[in-house]
């Protein structure tokens, strides 16, 4: 059996905090799940969480927005390109209109014979909208925002990466995390994450030998990371074993971030990968398990900063 089923999240860091919590819970219609501060470093920056409506895993997207701390990356090469989420059969068009109404320039495309809505978040990181026959998930329902069971995103499709080579990331998706390739195209490559479920998510390549190389920081304007699901702590230590027996030594130790229990690791193909598991009380540590995402909680380990941290966001209205 894999040691990764299918997604956690996505992480990305991005702009201003009121832009980017009404374009993930308006524009998109996702509903918002945990919103809780940066964990690592010093700086208050938000760690704003999205999803469906209980958040499950495999629908989280993340995002640290940090226009206030000022720093901006470079989008470029060896770095992950694309948030790409997954919407139900012949809904492209309901949101090429939609995203064209509201001022966000949207275009209908193809890659690997499926339909895709192309935009880009305001701090400009493009994402798709992928219509994905093989998804069952239930679509993220949000009335408040216009968005029924025909069109709501039903979760993470998957990330596209751009790389400077395909073949050491390819070896690495292969035979490091045992994803398998579905189809290859002139750009580059897709390969299928495992998933219990049977469901189809995907990791894209995207061959790109003239950009220069993305950033690799915390820094706005870029994804950060991939997050797969190792399910449990087993299978997210014994994947550390695995990768580290193939000589990828750099896969970090755990990192506590509340809800879940973090690894990372840079791919051969510069994009960060996390392998992660959430615990049994999830995002219901710090909310009720049907209240989520409504307050601004910190970590039990910042208590003691929790005045300065405040103090020191981007104010905005949630
Ligand atoms: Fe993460």
């Amino acid at each position: 059996m894999a040691l990764v089923s299918g997604y956690h999240h996505l992480t990305m860091s991005t702009h201003g905090v009121q832009e980017d919590y009404d374009f993930y819970t308006k524009t998109l219609g996702l509903h918002s799940v945990k919103r809780t501060v940066l964990f690592d470093g010093v700086l208050p920056v938000y760690h704003l969480y999205y999803g469906s409506k209980r958040g499950d895993a495999s629908t989280i997207i993340t995002t640290f927005p940090f226009k206030k701390p000022g720093i901006y990356g470079r989008r470029g090469t060896n770095q992950t390109r694309t948030i790409m989420q997954a919407i139900p059969e012949g809904s492209a068009d309901f949101w090429v209109d939609r995203l064209n109404a509201r001022g966000i320039a949207a275009t209908k495309g193809e890659r690997f014979g499926l339909t895709r809505v192309r935009f880009a978040h305001p701090c400009g990181i493009p994402h798709e909208l992928v219509e994905n026959p093989d998804d069952t998930r239930a679509p993220i329902v949000n009335e408040a925002q216009g968005i029924g069971p025909a069109h709501g995103i039903r979760g993470i499709y998957g990330g596209a990466v751009a790389v400077s080579d395909l073949t050491p990331m390819e070896e690495f998706l292969e035979g490091g995390m045992e994803f398998r390739r579905e189809g290859s195209d002139e750009a580059g490559s897709m390969w299928i994450v495992p998933e219990d479920s049977g469901l189809h998510s995907v990791v894209e390549l995207i061959l790109d030998r003239e950009s220069p190389q993305g950033t690799w920081t915390l820094a706005g304007g870029t994804v950060h990371h991939l997050a797969f699901n190792t399910g449990n702590e087993e299978n997210q230590y014994a994947l550390k074993a695995r990768l580290e027996g193939m000589g990828y030594t750099d896969v970090s130790e755990q990192k506590d971030r509340n809800y879940f229990k973090s690894m990372y690791m840079r791919s051969p193909g510069g994009a960060l990968i996390e392998i992660a598991w959430t615990v049994p009380e999830g995002w219901a540590k710090d909310e009720p398990a049907d209240a989520i995402g409504r307050s601004l909680v910190f970590p039990p380990w910042f208590e003691d900063r929790r005045a300065e941290m405040e103090a020191g966001l981007e104010p905005a209205e949630f």
